[in-house]
């Protein structure tokens, strides 16, 4: 299967895994990279020690390239940004917000740089600041999103820029796969069917939320404030919403998540933890390998797209 992406990440399948907070560490990353597609460590919040080993444990782990995901508006994203070219990671993603400050040097060091975006004016830009691709997630996805669909995003996209388009958000099978590349995507990103993988170091208790997970199971929480965050509807998000309704302040609410994440995803609180997971949860039927879920994807679409000729 090869497509720009596969070409320009030197990777056998357009497949990339999301650089999940708490979730896409180097065990992740590197099962994804073992089975032909793009692992992802996801830097989130963490300090440059913390994630300069989980690099060293992920080149340790496979001799496939691999990336990080920077996220922004971490107080640690400036010195992970300068990390990254120290340790000659190949790509970066970044998510919450613009990564021009830094692109020059990511450049100069040979690093892929890939935003993830919710809007075509963010896509042009970020073309014209020398991005070689760009991830359009829509709503659909699992964790902080935007307010247009991939269906809807990833075509409009894909129209306006000449970089390759990667689509995220509601991805899980060789359907979406093959709808993506039809959308006029070179690659998918899949976030939520990778968390319920083997080798993803995520308390069984959080699989097993996906694995029950039914197609209206997923709520969006912070619209109000302007950071909207989907996640599996529990009592974490039930107080979420009623305090929201009273009116209290981004501040407050943020308190209210604090550490959240991380009870769900290694204490396995999925009560009064965040459970982050896309609307695609609820067609997630069983654990498998992160080998066996891309080999499937793989599969299943070029299986459709050989039937879909006959429909013509
Ligand atoms: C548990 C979880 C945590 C996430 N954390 C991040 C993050 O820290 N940075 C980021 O850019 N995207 C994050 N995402 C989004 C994924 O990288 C990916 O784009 C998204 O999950 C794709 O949609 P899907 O969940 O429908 O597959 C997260 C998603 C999930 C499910």
């Amino acid at each position: 299967m090869k497509t720009k992406i596969t070409e320009l990440l030197d990777i056998k399948y357009p497949i990339i895994q999301g650089g999940m907070a708490w979730v896409a560490e180097h065990n992740l990353a590197a099962a994804v990279s073992n089975a032909g597609g793009l692992g992802l460590i996801g830097a989130a919040n963490a300090p440059y020690e913390v994630v300069k080993d989980e690099i060293e444990k992920a080149k340790a782990a496979t001799d496939k390239p691999f990336g990080v995901n920077i996220m922004l508006l971490s107080p640690h994203a400036e010195s992970i940004a300068k990390l990254v070219v120290e340790e000659g990671v190949k790509v970066v993603t970044t998510g919450a917000g613009s990564p021009e400050k830094y692109m020059k040097m990511w450049k100069e060091a040979g690093i892929k740089v890939i935003p993830v975006l919710a809007s075509v004016a963010l896509a042009r830009r970020m073309e014209r600041a020398g991005a070689d691709a760009v991830v359009a997630e829509g709503c659909e996805s699992g964790g902080h999103i935007g307010e247009s669909t991939t269906m809807a995003l990833v075509p409009q996209i894909a129209d306006v820029v000449k970089i390759p388009v990667i689509a995220a958000g509601g991805i899980a099978d060789g359907r979406g796969l093959l709808a993506a590349l039809s959308l006029g995507a070179q690659a998918v990103q899949v976030g939520t069917r990778f968390v319920a993988s083997k080798e993803a170091v995520v308390h069984e208790a959080y699989k097993n939320r996906l694995i029950s997970a039914k197609d209206i199971d997923t709520v969006v929480t912070g619209r109000s404030h302007g950071h909207p965050v989907r996640c599996l509807r529990n009592n974490m998000t039930r107080e979420y919403a009623r305090l929201e309704s009273e009116g209290k302040s981004f501040e407050e609410l943020e308190y209210l998540t604090l550490g959240a994440l991380r009870k769900a995803v290694q204490e396995g609180d999925v009560v009064n933890g965040t459970v982050m997971a896309g609307q695609i949860s609820g067609m997630i039927a069983q654990v498998q390998t992160c080998s066996e879920i891309i080999e499937n994807m793989v599969a299943q679409a070029q299986k459709l797209a050989g039937s879909a000729m006959q429909w013509f």
